[in-house]
């Protein structure tokens, strides 16, 4: 049995949650893989597993729809587009008390995501706290790294912005966005992450621009 937290993906499936799935179960954190449907979610852990098997190595993986998978869970990453955030907040509520929820929700509103429009609560992960209420520790982070290069597998470097009101929570998270091998910074109070979710239009910006997929990286500190 793993000593590391078990950490649920809502929205695993998708582009982003496959990429943070892979690289949290290589680090050896047993993942739930969620999804509006079980039998999608059970799918993409068989898919995960395969991996595995190919690289021979061990790791925890399952599947479970959505709310199951936030109920059997220590941790709950948030990684479903914004148009959804709101509505699988509503659903996740119950199940995500005295947990800490992780977003990595940018506010992208299609046609424009190359230019910043975030909501009227200054940022996605603010609603989230409001939405899911004190219950619950929101921490904001991942909104400006890659899915693919995520999924890649290969070495990246970088950094993940971490922002919470609780700072113990943001260095679980931190935690997390190590074992992606990335480096985790310590970021401010919540209401930071409306910087990290504006920087998502910024990067898709330069990405149109570049053909690449840029992320962040600060400097002037080691
Ligand atoms: N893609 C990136 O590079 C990237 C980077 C940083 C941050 N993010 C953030 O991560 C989040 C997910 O992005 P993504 O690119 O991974 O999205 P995605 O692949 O389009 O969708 C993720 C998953 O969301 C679920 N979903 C779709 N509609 C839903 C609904 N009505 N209710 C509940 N779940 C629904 C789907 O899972 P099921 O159909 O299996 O339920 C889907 O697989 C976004 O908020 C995005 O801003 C993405």
């Amino acid at each position: 049995m793993s000593d590391k937290p078990t950490i649920a993906i809502v929205g695993g499936t998708g582009a982003l949650g496959t990429g943070l799935a892979r690289r949290w179960v290589l680090a050896g954190y047993p993942v739930v893989i969620g999804s509006r449907s079980a039998d999608s979610a059970v799918k993409a852990a068989e898919a995960l597993k395969d991996l595995l098997r190919e690289k021979g190595v061990k790791g925890a993986v399952s599947g479970a729809e959505n709310v199951e998978a936030a109920r059997g869970a220590d941790i709950v990453v948030l990684t479903v587009p914004f148009s959804q955030h709101a509505g699988a907040l509503v659903a996740l509520r119950d199940a995500v008390q005295g947990k800490l929820v992780l977003d990595t929700t940018a506010p992208l509103v299609p046609p424009r995501v190359g230019t910043v429009q975030l909501p009227a609560s200054g940022s996605a992960a603010v609603s989230t706290q409001v939405t899911l209420g004190e219950g619950v520790s929101v921490v904001s982070a991942f909104q400006t790294v890659a899915a693919d290069k995520l999924q890649a597998l290969e070495p990246m470097e970088g950094d993940v912005l971490v922002c919470g009101n609780k700072r113990e929570s943001c260095d679980k998270v931190i935690e997390l966005a190590q074992a992606t091998g990335l480096r985790g910074l310590y970021a401010g109070p919540l209401a930071n992450s409306a910087a990290s979710e504006a920087l998502t239009s910024v990067l898709i910006t330069i990405n149109r621009q570049f053909k690449c997929q840029a992320g962040i990286k600060l400097t002037g500190f080691k």
